[in-house]
């Protein structure tokens, strides 16, 4: 007797029973759902995979999702603590561990999350050998050297999101001044996603003019109109946004999403993300910071050779001695 099902449908030909554009979420809170409906959003996968250790969040999260599929264009949305549920990802996000409390830093965080990754990263590596991941979690620098440690990746299939929520953060408070749209108002925060980030001034600009020769004291202490505020405000809205309303999210989330559609589309575009810096800038150690990179399918393709000035070297520099710091008394990677 056919089923309603075989009365329905006439096979033609075997479907593929690997996913074409896969992408993983690894934790999900607040970050890992708003990267997760940020990427739906795009409809940038055919599969979504969520992973956590909450069983019961993780499966509420996935039917909430699910729920909604017929708004969306990924054909499957999957949910498991078991990693198997990962296999074949094109990338994996990275977003489990603890977030900072009011006033902590970023760098606080460190034992408490190398010691998730020591668990999360081996079991992606497991499923998905050929994947790209994308590293969210706090300190993002160092859990991104931490998964490259881990994962045995090659360099270029592990990236940070590193700088890319800064700068976007910058080029909002910048378009805020000038009344202007932010993808019209050009600046890159650099170096660590965090309170020694580094600002390019002399990169700063809106249709090719250089606001700095507009006025060449901007991103000094003698400038009248105090630009290097943006920077200080760049630095403190995180701590800002969570002590209003205890996280941050949708920045982050839809930040994560960007960078996904660049390397799952191989549009070559250039983000400020997390990289092996060592050999760049007089920088001597194996540390992760941000720097402007072309990302494709591939994963983190090449740098852009920024003409920085020797007080943004010096300071992406010190950024580097206090990742390095905290590092190298990292055990067991
Ligand atoms: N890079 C950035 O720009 C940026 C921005 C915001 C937040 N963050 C960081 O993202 C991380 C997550 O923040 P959040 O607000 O979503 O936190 P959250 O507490 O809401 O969520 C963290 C999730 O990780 C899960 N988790 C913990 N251990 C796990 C494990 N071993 N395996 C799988 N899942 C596990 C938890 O169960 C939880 O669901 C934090 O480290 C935070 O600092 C980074």
């Amino acid at each position: 007797m056919a089923t309603l099902k075989e009365k329905l449908i006439t096979p033609i030909a075997e479907g593929s029973t690997v996913p074409n554009n896969k992408i993983t979420v690894v934790g999900v809170g607040q970050v890992g759902m708003a990267c997760a409906i940020s990427i739906l959003g795009k409809g940038l996968c055919d599969e979504l995979a969520l992973v956590d250790v909450l069983e019961d969040k993780l499966k509420g999260e996935m039917m909430d999702l699910q729920h909604g599929s017929l708004f969306l264009q990924a054909h499957k949305i999957v949910a498991d603590k078991d990693y198997a549920v990962t296999a074949n990802s094109k990338i994996v996000v990275v977003t489990a561990g603890v977030r900072q409390q009011e006033g902590e830093s970023r760098l606080n965080l460190v034992q408490r999350n190398v010691n998730v990754f020591k668990f999360i990263i081996p079991q992606i590596i497991k499923y998905s050998p050929n994947c790209t991941i994308l590293v969210v979690s706090n300190p993002v620098d160092i859990l991104t050297y931490v998964t490259w440690k881990l994962s045995g990746l090659p360099k270029h299939r592990v990236i940070g999101s590193g700088c890319n929520l800064d700068t976007a953060r910058f080029r909002h408070l910048m378009a805020e001044r000038l009344g202007i749209h932010p993808t019209s108002c050009h600046g890159w925060i650099l170096g660590e996603h965090g309170d020694s980030s580094v600002a390019v001034w002399s990169g700063v600009n809106v249709a090719g003019v250089s606001l700095q020769e507009l006025n060449p004291a901007m991103g000094t202490d003698k400038d009248s109109e105090n630009w290097k505020e943006v920077h200080k405000q760049v630095v403190e809205s995180a701590y800002e946004v969570i002590r209003l309303k205890g996280y941050t999210n949708w920045a982050i989330g839809l930040s994560v999403a960007e960078l996904c559609e660049t390397m799952l589309k191989n549009l070559c575009r250039v983000h400020s993300v997390s990289t092996l810096v060592k050999g760049m800038y007089g920088i001597e150690n194996d540390v992760f910071l941000s720097l402007p990179a072309v990302l494709s399918t591939s994963g983190l393709t090449s740098v852009i050779n920024q003409k920085l000035k020797d007080d943004e070297v010096a300071q992406l520099k010190k950024s580097a001695d206090t990742l390095w710091n905290i590092q190298k008394d990292l055990k067991d990677l």
